[in-house]
């Protein structure tokens, strides 16, 4: 299968990719477990999708940004405008934001999805205020080694993702050459919080081969005062 661009493949994913997926879900509980309370926050959320995780962060102020309109374009239908939330269009490798304009940045499912990282390790670094803290997701280095690929479904088709692969030992090091630095690591696997999603996919021979495998590694980085 021929992997597609970005673009192309969030165009297409855009009207339905607010339905939660197994990787979704445990990206949500491990930001859950590294973000702080945001009741007096101010907010990014750098690669924001639809923007469907800002609708009740509590947070004060909060701005999403993603590359894709229509990504975007789909949040309009899901009740997320309210006070003190904007989204934008932008490239996390140039956010067309100011610096240090943030206490809590987060960057979910997006830099597997960038061939280098660490202009967009830049830019997290740069947003984020003394002290504050930037939390990154990536699809898991291991699930990619046990043959998972990045994918959805569409018209009745199943979509392979661009994605490249990066350490957490790149990771590591494109934080900290921009003073981000590693204060919580947490690998999100495979088990009984998502065998529901197996199961309505009539998928639980797999589910049984996958439990324990770790397929999305979460980072949460503090910048230096
Ligand atoms: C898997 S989705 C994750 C969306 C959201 N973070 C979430 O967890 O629901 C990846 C998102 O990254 C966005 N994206 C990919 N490359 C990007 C870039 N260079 N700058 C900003 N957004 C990007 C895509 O448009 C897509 O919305």
């Amino acid at each position: 299968m021929t992997a597609l661009g970005v673009r192309e493949a969030y165009r297409l994913w855009a009207p339905t990719y607010a339905a939660e997926t197994a990787i979704s879900s445990i990206d949500a509980a491990l930001v859950g477990e590294l973000t702080p309370d945001l009741s007096t926050a101010r907010l990014l959320d750098a690669g924001c999708g639809e923007g469907r995780r800002l609708r009740d962060t509590g947070a004060a102020r909060t701005v999403g940004v993603d590359l894709s309109p229509e990504m975007l374009q789909a949040g309009v239908g899901l009740d997320i405008d309210r006070p003190g939330l904007r989204t934008l269009q932008g490239d996390v490798r140039a956010l067309p934001l100011p610096d240090r304009a943030f206490d809590v940045v987060w960057c979910r499912l997006v830099v597997g999805h960038l061939r280098e990282i660490e202009q967009a390790y830049a830019e997290l670094g740069r947003v984020v205020d003394h002290g504050g803290l930037v939390v990154v997701t990536d699809f898991h280095p291991e699930a990619q080694a046990a043959g998972h690929r990045r994918s959805f479904r569409a018209n009745g088709q199943v979509h392979e993702i661009e994605h490249y692969v990066h350490t957490l030992q790149s990771h590591l090091a494109a934080a900290g050459a921009v003073g981000l630095r590693l204060d919580a690591l947490r690998e999100g696997c495979v088990g009984p919080d998502v065998r529901e999603f197996y199961e309505r996919a009539d998928r639980l021979a797999q589910y049984r081969e996958h439990v324990g495998l770790p397929v999305v590694l979460a980072l949460a980085f503090r910048r230096e005062g």
